[in-house]
């Protein structure tokens, strides 16, 4: 049988690779998605894919995609799980998409990924084929078998199959352009201080340059479109904004997680210029949208974080809940300058054609705003609190 395998080469999808030919019986086609990494490293994913006797290797730039239909959705979100930007949450579904696609086109039988019983990652790759390829098998050799660590580490070095050199390093590592995630070895015990090691495209904010930078983001619908007056938008802008927010420690992230499964995880993350894009994003918002917009808007983004989170990016309640953050970013265009410091970014300056802020209104001069007028407000404010103690003589 053919099997379509979402393909990293790491461990785990090599070793899956090889147990799907050995024990599964099945011709492998590997399909690795770019989703913002270093090019080079998917021509070695190329190259260990025949070398471990693919019949056919799909190497697959999802770039543009996974930056105009889900991190750009992400932004106008909020998208944040805990503390968490989601990006190895949101990379999950143009790949698995793009796995299912290429299963079809090959008339395979089944689709098959690296991902553990124990993850959130399962959830996501298995919703996308089961919704997007109903008629596709789903193979989890992983999770299927149970598999740990040590006795891949084992398993690959009795098969041949070239062991990655970073396996020393007891990390699981994913990334792409929204962020990096970093998990396991002495991460796993929440007591630990994260080392200096783990980090890859954030200097520690003690090296930070001592010097102050301010970065101002234009927006345009959501959307941010440049950058100190230079127009950029898309995969050059974060990229640039990584580098930057990176250089001053902005965006190491360290949590506490709460999987899908309900395990409690200690996680790590660098994203910078999520960081930066998000609190720019949210300084704007404040300034257009109206205060009960804003309520309900922060309750929208957690749910729809939640089903990214979870798997659920095909629900249709993700699709609803789209539908009014987009019609909430017709106003969301304006100026926010961030202040860049050592391990922080911090809003300083905003400004929208769309503002509700008036300021000859807020002002402590007079500007002919009759005070007297707010006293009836607030004796209405007060009167069922009035009502109720005046029948509570105990209070
Ligand atoms: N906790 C994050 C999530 O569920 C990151 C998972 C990272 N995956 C990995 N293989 N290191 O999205």
């Amino acid at each position: 049988m053919k099997v379509a395998l979402a393909f990293s080469g790491g461990l785990d999808t090599s070793v899956c690779l090889r147990i799907l030919q050995e024990e599964y019986d099945a011709d492998v086609i590997t399909v690795a998605g770019n989703v913002g990494q270093d090019p080079e490293k998917l021509e070695r994913i190329k190259e260990k894919a025949e070398d471990l006797g693919a019949i056919k290797h799909y190497g697959v730039d999802l770039t543009k995609e996974f930056i105009e239909d889900y991190i750009h959705s992400s932004i106008k979100a909020n998208g944040n799980y805990e503390g968490y930007p989601l990006s190895t949450a949101l990379a999950r579904y143009p790949i698995a998409s793009k796995l299912v696609e290429i299963a079809k086109k090959e008339n395979c039988k089944a689709a098959a990924h690296g991902c553990t019983g124990k993850g959130n990652d399962q959830f996501r790759f298995d919703t996308t084929i089961s919704t997007q390829g109903p008629e596709l098998e789903i193979i989890a050799p992983v999770r299927e078998k149970n598999l740990a660590r040590e006795w891949e580490i084992k398993y690959a070095e009795e098969n041949n199959i070239p062991v990655p050199v970073d396996v020393n390093e007891p990390f699981s590592i994913d990334e792409n352009i929204w962020g990096r995630s970093i998990e396991g070895g002495e991460l796993e015990s929440p007591e630990n201080e994260p080392p200096e090691q783990i980090y890859d495209i954030t200097k520690s904010p003690s090296e930070a340059p001592n010097e102050s930078k301010i970065l101002e983001i234009k927006f345009e619908n959501g959307i941010p479109i440049a950058l100190n007056d230079e127009k950029i938008n898309g995969y050059p802008l974060i990229e640039k904004l990584n580098e930057i927010a990176g250089e001053y420690g902005v965006g190491r992230i360290d949590i506490i997680e709460d999987r899908a499964l309900g395990l409690k995880s200690r996680e790590n993350y660098e994203a910078p210029a999520a960081e930066v894009i998000t609190k720019a994003h949210k300084a704007l918002e404040q300034l257009v949208l109206t205060r009960d917009e804003l309520k309900f808007k922060e309750s929208v983004d957690n749910l729809w974080s939640d089903l990214v989170y979870r798997g659920l990016w095909f629900d249709p309640l993700r699709e609803d809940l789209d539908a009014f953050i987009e019609k909430t970013q017709e106003r969301v265009t304006g100026t926010v300058k961030i202040k860049l410091e050592p391990g922080t970014a911090r809003v300083v300056s905003r400004k929208s054609p769309y503002s509700l802020h008036e300021p000859e209104l807020v002002s402590f001069e007079d500007y002919g705003f009759d005070q007297k007028e707010s006293t009836g407000a607030i004796k209405f404010q007060a009167l069922q609190g009035k009502i109720y103690r005046k029948r509570r003589k105990d209070r």
